[in-house]
């Protein structure tokens, strides 16, 4: 972090690379298990983290998500996130910094003329020690906001 941007300082936790692995549900498809490697990198000297992710199906040789984007601090304890997705979807955020967690809630959540329904996205994120847990919610092809997944990641 020595070259990172003092303003990324409350968001300190998060940076480095996380492998690990979680579980997906929705009441459209078959739950799922997969196992996920996350970078979180401080933009040298810019107030920014770029995020990446690439997730594989647990006991299988399947690429499944990906996303990649950048958290921006924006105002006292305020964050920001923007997400692209291989899918066609965007997710723009807004959301707060508490002590070793972060939460993102969608302000936008922007659909390619192909990409599959989705309207509203939260993501919660937190850190103990040398392990990251999130959540994400999700109300998307017509159901309501529920849980899509959920994962355990360990800073390697
Ligand atoms: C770790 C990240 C994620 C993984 C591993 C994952 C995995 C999956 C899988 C395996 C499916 C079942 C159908 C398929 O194979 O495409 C699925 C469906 C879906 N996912 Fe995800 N997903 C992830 C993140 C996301 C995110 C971030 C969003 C949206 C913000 C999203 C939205 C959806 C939607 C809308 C469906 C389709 C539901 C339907 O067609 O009925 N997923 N996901």
């Amino acid at each position: 972090m020595s070259r990172a941007h003092p303003d990324l300082a409350p968001l300190a936790f998060l940076v480095g690379t996380w492998r690990g692995t979680g579980s997906g549900r929705y009441p459209t498809i078959e739950p799922f298990e997969y196992v996920e490697e996350a970078v979180f990198t401080p933009g040298p000297g810019k107030p920014f983290i770029a995020y990446r992710q690439r997730t594989r199906r647990a006991g299988a040789d399947e690429p499944l998500h990906s996303e990649s984007g950048y958290i921006r601090p924006g105002g006292p304890d305020g964050v920001e996130l923007i997400i692209a997705q291989p899918t066609g979807i965007v997710e723009v955020h807004t959301g707060e910094i508490g002590r070793d967690e972060v939460c993102f809630r969608s302000e936008d959540v922007g659909l390619s003329p192909t990409a599959v329904e989705v309207s509203r996205v939260e993501r919660r994120i937190s850190v103990v020690g040398d392990t990251m847990r999130y959540r994400l919610w999700m109300a998307a092809v017509g159901q309501p906001f529920q849980v899509h997944l959920e994962a355990e990641l360990t800073r390697v």
